[in-house]
């Protein structure tokens, strides 16, 4: 995305004057998928796509004037309104300016005006990108960048759980704030520790299939699959008072076993994904750091099985798309994200890559009328000031 794009929308838009760019990327995920908010690990790289936003103070003392380029909506709103703007993608900007105050930024009125080439609702992380953009604009504008990273990773997360309905970890906040190109990374969702894994396959690529299903965590399953969780916790810390058992991360195999009965079969099944998913981003580790590729698609195709019919986060065009790259010899594919729609990551071999696209293009369109959109990984930087 062009800067000269997102600034002429700026500038028609408001006075004419121009302000500061700033732009934050979306996410995948290699493995480690509903684990961020069970205190486990995940394994997310930034991508090359994602949110581009300009912004300004307007000398008001709060108001809000925004403008989403895709969308050709704009949207005033004032920040001391408790009811905060209507329209979803307003609620991110209004969100995140009540959390950066919250921090101490003592964030006035501005104008913004943003674009995004991140695929909304495929899982890739659009809100993320979104949150971590304007964090990044307002901590510069109004904070004289004193709110940490991780500060406004939280921020972007709390903009989530209070203004837009989702109860999310911290995955796709941290991945589009802290990403840098040609890195994944490997983070401890309990202790916040994580390190960069420079990740270049030699001779394999990573490709997503977009579905096009459309993806909402909001008012969506999410937040039950958090409940369940939650749920087989307090009864494993009920049995075990002289232990401490925060999350799933705490508990072990056998103690899910002995909570079977009570917490019930569908709850069960959700504790027994999230604990198999824990060992199976460490097992990916090790297969990386030997380079054992193979071992690294085995795991994924572990997880999308646990994702469809444990965590029951997946839809028959996930599950058709998985099968395709499995009938093609793909070496790893699996659901990305939330789940309920998105895309498939897939790890596959070079020389694998052109059959596979083409037949997953044509088996899919003969099924459901239309191709899925496909995209290169490209891992990129996270959030950052442009101009
Ligand atoms: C969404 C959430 C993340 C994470 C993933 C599943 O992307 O925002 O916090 O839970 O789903 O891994």
């Amino acid at each position: 995305m062009e800067i000269d794009f997102v600034r002429s929308r700026f500038i028609k838009h408001f006075d004419g004057k121009t302000g500061n760019v700033y732009a934050s990327p979306g996410r995948i995920n290699l493995i480690g998928e509903h684990t961020d908010y069970n205190g486990g690990f995940v394994f997310p790289g930034a991508v090359d796509k994602g949110v581009m936003a300009e912004m300004r103070a307007n000398d008001t003392e709060d108001t809000v004037m925004a403008y989403a380029i895709d969308l050709k909506d704009r949207v005033d709103f004032k920040l001391s309104d408790p009811a905060g703007p209507k329209a979803s993608w307003a609620r991110y900007i209004y969100g995140i300016a009540l959390e950066m105050k919250k921090l101490g930024v003592p964030v006035k009125g501005f104008n913004i005006a943003f674009a995004g080439d991140v695929p909304l609702g495929a899982g890739m992380s659009s809100s993320a990108a979104m949150e971590s953009c304007f964090a990044c604009g307002l901590n510069d504008i109004f904070g004289d960048n004193k709110v940490s990273q991780w500060d406004m990773v939280l921020a972007g997360q709390a903009t989530e759980h209070n203004y837009c309905g989702v109860n999310c970890g911290i995955m796709d906040q941290f991945a589009s704030v802290f990403g840098k190109a040609g890195c994944l990374m490997r983070l401890d969702c309990r202790s916040r520790e994580f390190e960069y894994f420079p990740f270049k396959p030699d001779g394999y690529r990573l490709v997503l299939l977009d579905s096009v299903v459309k993806h909402q965590l909001a008012g969506s399953p999410y937040n039950d699959r958090r409940n369940s969780c939650e749920n087989v916790v307090k009864h494993i810390q009920a049995k075990h008072p002289e232990g401490k058992y925060e999350t799933l991360r705490d508990c072990t195999w056998e103690q899910l076993d002995e909570v079977r009965a009570e917490v019930g079969e569908e709850d069960y099944k959700r504790a027994k994904f999230v604990l198999g998913e824990k060992d199976r981003v460490l097992a990916v580790c090790d297969a990386l750091n030997e380079g054992d590729y193979e071992k690294v698609g085995e795991m994924m195709y572990q997880t999308h099985e646990g994702l469809s019919k444990d965590y029951e986060v997946s839809c028959e065009e996930l599950d058709y798309l998985n099968d395709i790259a499995k009938e093609n010899g793909v070496t790893g594919s699996r659901i990305m994200g939330g789940g309920f729609g998105g895309c498939t990551i897939n790890l596959v071999r070079n020389d694998l890559y052109k059959q596979f696209v083409a037949d997953a293009k044509q088996k899919f369109n003969a099924k459901y009328g239309h191709e899925p959109k496909v995209y290169d990984v490209v891992i990129g930087d996270g959030a950052r000031k442009l101009c």
